[in-house]
């Protein structure tokens, strides 16, 4: 796990805070009628505006080379979904806007699932839900804990509301590059992982469907669905661990953190 200083803080919050105000004007252009293809390039645009880079464009895995500036997640697709023309939203669908971008040299990477028009209270319930977990997991990010008590709480509340959390694909460090020490699983036991040290900055981020946990690959070989075909919801925040607790890093410059406090 690396602790960063002083002089590195500061460029991650600045990552962050833009990969932030992207996500915010991303998920406010979200409506019935709207192609996903349109959504990346504007967050293309966005991220150009102020100054940074997508660290999705290009990002590889073995031979494979992700072709879109954001990841764009529609309903059964859980993470990694491609923008295309043809994918037009709906009233009734949620979208996933994942957006991590790299600025000076650091990277800030933040999820938010949002609503198209009006969704079933179910799905309502699946949003509020997720979003309530990655609280949970944030708070429990402080110096001396292990990372299995970011998991656990997750877990806690993810399955509480009877829904489940992914095991495919778990949170991170983040820095230089996009995925860094340590793993952050969304489950598991408070005692397990590596202890949090103060500096250390973590990409928090739950992953929960509707239905069963399993995922499989779609044909583009990026796009992860619900093997069950359920609703899958994603939240992530960008978050450093400080001697006061967990600090969130992925929010707009000028705009006021959420209450941690309050999240309970
Ligand atoms: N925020 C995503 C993640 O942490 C970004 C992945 S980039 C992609 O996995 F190229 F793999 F899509
Ligand atoms: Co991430």
């Amino acid at each position: 796990m690396i602790v960063r200083n002083e002089q590195q803080m500061k460029s991650i919050t600045k990552a962050a805070q833009v990969a932030a105000t992207v996500l915010d004007r991303m998920c406010a252009m979200v409506a019935p009628g709207m192609n996903t293809y349109d959504l990346d390039q504007s967050g293309r645009r966005f991220i150009d505006e102020l100054g940074g880079e997508s660290a999705c464009y290009k990002y590889q895995v073995g031979s494979r080379i992700y072709p879109a500036y954001t990841c764009l997640s529609v309903n059964n697709e859980v993470v990694h979904g491609i923008g295309s023309i043809d994918r037009v939203l709906k009233e009734g669908d949620i979208i996933s806007v994942d957006v991590c971008t790299r600025y000076n040299g650091y990277i800030g990477d933040n999820c938010r699932t949002v609503a198209v028009g009006r969704v079933e209270p179910e799905v309502e319930r699946l949003l509020e839900v997720t979003e309530e977990s990655m609280y949970a997991g944030i708070k429990a990010a402080r110096r001396g804990n292990r990372v299995g008590k970011i998991s656990n709480a997750v877990q806690r509340v993810v399955e509480k509301a009877g829904f489940s959390v992914i095991r495919d694909f778990v949170g991170h460090g983040v820095g230089k590059s996009l995925h860094e020490e340590p793993q952050i699983p969304n489950f598991g036991r408070p005692g397990n992982g590596p202890k949090l040290r103060e500096g250390a900055v973590l990409c928090i981020e739950p992953m929960v469907n509707m239905g069963r946990h399993a995922v499989k690959m779609s044909d583009d070989g990026w796009t992860a669905l619900t093997a069950d075909g359920s609703a899958s919801a994603h939240f992530e925040h960008t978050v450093i661990v400080t001697d006061d607790g967990p600090e969130i890093l992925s929010v707009p410059q000028g705009k006021e953190a959420p209450e941690l406090a309050l999240k309970d």
